[in-house]
């Protein structure tokens, strides 16, 4: 099946490296077009697909198209390739923000799934959420799950639940390497060296992650697992406990839907 991606920047080129690699795509039938010819040419000889600069060609040829500029750009890259579209293309945006309904808008014979996927789709470990338009088929939606599960894991979920989706999975990425990076500083003034303590933070972040999705279990039940009464993990939870976390996370993840919302809006 022919690709195409409008827009080759860091979330093109994820998803262009991990359907390559996963077999789901050949290098010759990945058409892509960005603005930036050094984006181009990075493109063209690291991942031997063809890219170029006219959005229209790719949106002609392309039976699955990925929008994947930024979302002040899409209004005018729709506009450019809705002349383009005029048979039932399967549209896949992954831009922040535009709804499914503001897209069909824009091309009305369209099939538009819309995904949030996070930037661990680079390292085959993200998390995309996905949703269908009105016009998608349940047969689009099987194909989009199995063309995002080469870069991680998939979800489906209503579109209203979005700005939390794009606070949690979209920016999460983000809010844990702060909490590590936080973590890590800690250790260095028990002095472990700055190096040694990111590597023993990322790993037991990486390590947890993995327990708690392989094992099933509830966080809580984690916890009440690994900490021994009396114990040094113990006597940190009890800080963590009688801190205002809890709060501080919950309105850290409100700001970000909040301010999807806002994008959402223009
Ligand atoms: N990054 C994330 O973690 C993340 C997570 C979830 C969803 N997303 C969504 O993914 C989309 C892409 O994000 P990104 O981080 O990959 O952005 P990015 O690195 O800026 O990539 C966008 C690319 O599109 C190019 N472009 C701009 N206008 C264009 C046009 N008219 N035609 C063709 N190409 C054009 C840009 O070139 P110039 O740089 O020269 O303008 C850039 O190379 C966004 O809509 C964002 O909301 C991103």
């Amino acid at each position: 099946m022919k690709m195409g991606f409008l827009g080759a920047g860091k979330m093109g080129e994820a998803m262009i490296a991990a359907l390559i690699r996963a077999g789901a795509v050949r290098p010759g039938d990945v058409l892509a077009s960005d603005v930036s010819p050094a984006r181009r040419r990075h493109l063209a000889m690291k991942y031997r697909v063809r890219v170029g600069a006219e959005n229209p060609l790719v949106a002609r040829s392309a039976r699955a198209l990925f929008l994947a500029v930024k979302p002040q750009d899409l209004e005018r890259v729709l506009a450019e390739i809705a002349p383009a579209m005029s048979r039932k293309r399967l549209v896949i945006s992954i831009a922040a923000g535009r709804t499914t309904a503001w897209i069909e808008k824009r091309l009305p014979q369209a099939r538009v799934i819309r995904v949030m996927p996070n930037l661990a789709c680079a390292v085959g470990e993200g998390m995309s959420v996905c949703c269908l338009g009105r016009r998608a088929a349940p047969a689009d939606a099987r194909t989009v799950r199995r063309l995002l599960a080469c870069f991680g894991r998939v979800l489906r979920l209503p579109e209203r639940l979005f700005d939390a989706v794009t606070a949690l999975s979209g920016s999460g990425p983000a809010f844990f390497a702060y909490v590590l990076d936080r973590m890590a500083d800690a250790a260095t003034r028990e002095g472990i060296r700055r190096a040694d303590a990111l590597l023993l933070a990322e790993q037991t972040m990486l390590g947890a992650a993995k327990a708690l999705l392989e094992g099933g279990a509830d966080p809580l039940d984690f916890i009440r697992a690994v900490a021994s009464p009396k114990g040094a993990t113990a006597a940190g939870l009890a800080v963590l406990d009688a801190s205002p976390i809890g709060d501080i996370l919950g309105r850290a993840i409100r700001a970000a839907a909040r301010r999807s919302k806002e994008l959402a809006r223009g």
